[in-house]
C-alpha cells in the first residue's frame, strides 16, 4: 500500500485516555492547546509519501519530482518537501515567494498557470525559477519581451491540452478539449514556429500537460504520454531542434472514503515508466527528462482538520444537523465539488454503540455550507471534538475569510512533538488591510 491509499495520517492510533492520536499527539490536548478549527499535519505521513514516490520512480533516472504548492503552501511544509528532494510547482507570486523564503533551489521550480502577470513573470525570472510552462500565445510574446529587455535566456516548456478526457468532477478535469489551460494540439506547431522565429531570448526544452485531479484511472497517463512524446519527435523532426523533457503534471488520486480505491505511486509509476520507454525505443530518442507535479497525493492524507461541536438541531422527521466551529470557509470542497469526507469524535473514536446518522453542519450563512452528509457518530455532543480526515491538500491553500471570520492555525505533529506552522488569525489580522479614507474620520 502506499500513502495516498491510506484515509488518516500512518501515526494515527488510539491510546490510553481512548483518544485519537496522530504523530504521538493526543488530538483532544491540541485542541484545548491550540482552540478549534485547527489544521494538523502529520509531518511523517507526508516523509512517506516522498518516499513512496522517490522509490517508485527511481526506476527512471531522469524523474524530476516537483511539488504542486498550489495544494498547500507554507514555508514550514515547503522546507519538509524542499528536504526530500522534491522540486515544485508555482502558479502564482505568493507561492513563488513562499518557496524561495523556505530556502528552496530555485532552478528546482517551474511557473505554471494561464494568466500569469508581468511582475510575476519578472518575480520568477530575478529568483531564479528553472522552468517557465508557457500556457499561450499571449505569454509567449510577454514573457520573451520581458527576457529581452533584462537581457536573460529564459528555459520554457509549453504547456499543451492533450485532448484527453478523465472522469473526475468537470470543475478539477483539465486535459480535455475545451480547456482554458494550454495550446491545443493544433496550435502546437503556431507556437514552436513563434518561439523558433520570434523568441530569441526563449530555450523551448520539452512540453507539458495536466490531465486533471483526483484521478484513479492510470491508463490516462499512458495515453498522455503517447500523445506527448509523439508530438515532441514530430516537432524536433519538422524545426530541427531537441526537446528532452515531458511534464506530465500531477494528478495522482487520495482515499477520502472507504469507498475511494486511487492507484498506489507504484502503479502509476509503472504506467509511466514503462510507456516512456516503450516511446524511446519505438522512436529510437534518448530518455527524456520526466517532470511530475503531484499535489494532492504528496499532502492531503497527512492532513486532519480538528472543530468542536457546538449546537444541533432534529429538523422533526428529517435530518439531524450537528454544528461545527468551521465549515466552507476552511474546507470549501464540500460545498464546491460535493466532496467526500470521513470523519470520527476524536474523544471517543472507537465507541460504537449510540451510533446516530447525522449531518455535519459548517458555521457559515449558507445552506450549502454542509461538511459531511449522512454520518453515523457516536451520540455526538456539543464540546466533543470532530476530526475530518484527509484535508492536508486544497483545504487551508483555498481557505477564505468568509463572513469575516479568522482562517485556522496549523499544527505540525511528529515524534510527540507539536509546532505551530501557521498562526491562527487574530480580529486584528482580519482589518489588518482595511483602510478608512480621511473624509469619513
Ligand atoms: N500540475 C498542474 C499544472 C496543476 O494544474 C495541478 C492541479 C497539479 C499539478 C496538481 O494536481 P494534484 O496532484 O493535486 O491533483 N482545488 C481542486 C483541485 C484543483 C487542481 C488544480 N491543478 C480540489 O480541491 O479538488
Amino acid at each position: 500500500m502506499s500513502t495516498n491509499q491510506s484515509i488518516k495520517p500512518l501515526s494515527t492510533h488510539i491510546n490510553s485516555l481512548g483518544h485519537l492520536e496522530i504523530g504521538g499527539c493526543d488530538l483532544v490536548s491540541l485542541a484545548v492547546k491550540y482552540g478549534t478549527p485547527l489544521y494538523v499535519l502529520d509531518e511523517y505521513t507526508i516523509r512517506s509519501i516522498c518516499k513512496d514516490y522517490k522509490k517508485s520512480f527511481s526506476a527512471y533516472n531522469n524523474t524530476r519530482l516537483m511539488f504542486a504548492s498550489k495544494s498547500l503552501c507554507t514555508v514550514a511544509t515547503s522546507k519538509i518537501i524542499s528536504d526530500e528532494g522534491f522540486g515544485f510547482d508555482v502558479v502564482s507570486a505568493g507561492e513563488i515567494y513562499t518557496v524561495y523564503k523556505s530556502g528552496t533551489d530555485m532552478s528546482k521550480v517551474i511557473f505554471n498557470g494561464n494568466n500569469k502577470s508581468r511582475e510575476e513573470l519578472l518575480l520568477a525570472i530575478n529568483l531564479g525559477v528553472g522552468r517557465i510552462s508557457v500556457d499561450n500565445f499571449y505569454e509567449l510574446s510577454l514573457l520573451n519581451q520581458i527576457a529581452e529587455e533584462n537581457n536573460v535566456e529564459v528555459d520554457i516548456l509549453l504547456r499543451i491540452t492533450p485532448g484527453l478526457e478523465c472522469h473526475t468532477h468537470e470543475y478539477i478535469q483539465t486535459g480535455h478539449l475545451d480547456s482554458k489551460f494550454g495550446f491545443d494540439l493544433s496550435q502546437i506547431d503556431n507556437a514552436v514556429d513563434i518561439v523558433i522565429r520570434e523568441c530569441k531570448n526563449l530555450k523551448l526544452h520539452g512540453l507539458h500537460a495536466h490531465l486533471g485531479s483526483q484521478i484513479f484511472e492510470v491508463s490516462v497517463y499512458g495515453d498522455a504520454i503517447d500523445i506527448i512524446i509523439s508530438e515532441m519527435v514530430r516537432i524536433q523532426k519538422k524545426y530541427g531542434i531537441i526537446l528532452d523533457e515531458i511534464n506530465i503534471g500531477g494528478g495522482l488520486g487520495v482515499r477520502y472514503t472507504e469507498t475511494d480505491n486511487p492507484p498506489s505511486t507504484d502503479q502509476i509509476a509503472d504506467v509511466i515508466i514503462s510507456r516512456l520507454n516503450a516511446a524511446v525505443s519505438e522512436y529510437d530518442i534518448n530518455p527524456p527528462v520526466l517532470f511530475i507535479e503531484p499535489g494532492r497525493s504528496i499532502v492531503s492524507t497527512s492532513g486532519v482538520t480538528l472543530y468542536t461541536i457546538g449546537s444541533s438541531k432534529q429538523v422533526p422527521n428529517g435530518t439531524k444537523y450537528v454544528a461545527v466551529d468551521g465549515g466552507m470557509s476552511d474546507n470549501p470542497r464540500p460545498s464546491m465539488y460535493q466532496a467526500l469526507y470521513s470523519a470520527v469524535i476524536a474523544n471517543k473514536p472507537d465507541v460504537l454503540d449510540a451510533l446516530q446518522n447525522v449531518t455535519i453542519a459548517g458555521r457559515f450563512c449558507e445552506s450549502g455550507d454542509v461538511l459531511i452528509k449522512n454520518i453515523a457518530l457516536p451520540n455526538p455532543s456539543s464540546g466533543d471534538i470532530l476530526c475530518v480526515f484527509n484535508t492536508g491538500a486544497y483545504n487551508y491553500s483555498m481557505a477564505s475569510n468568509y463572513n469575516r471570520v479568522q482562517k485556522p492555525a496549523m499544527v505540525l505533529v511528529n515524534n510527540s512533538q507539536s509546532d505551530i506552522i501557521v498562526l491562527r488569525e487574530t480580529l486584528d489580522d482580519l482589518i489588518s488591510h482595511d483602510a478608512v479614507p480621511s473624509r469619513l474620520v
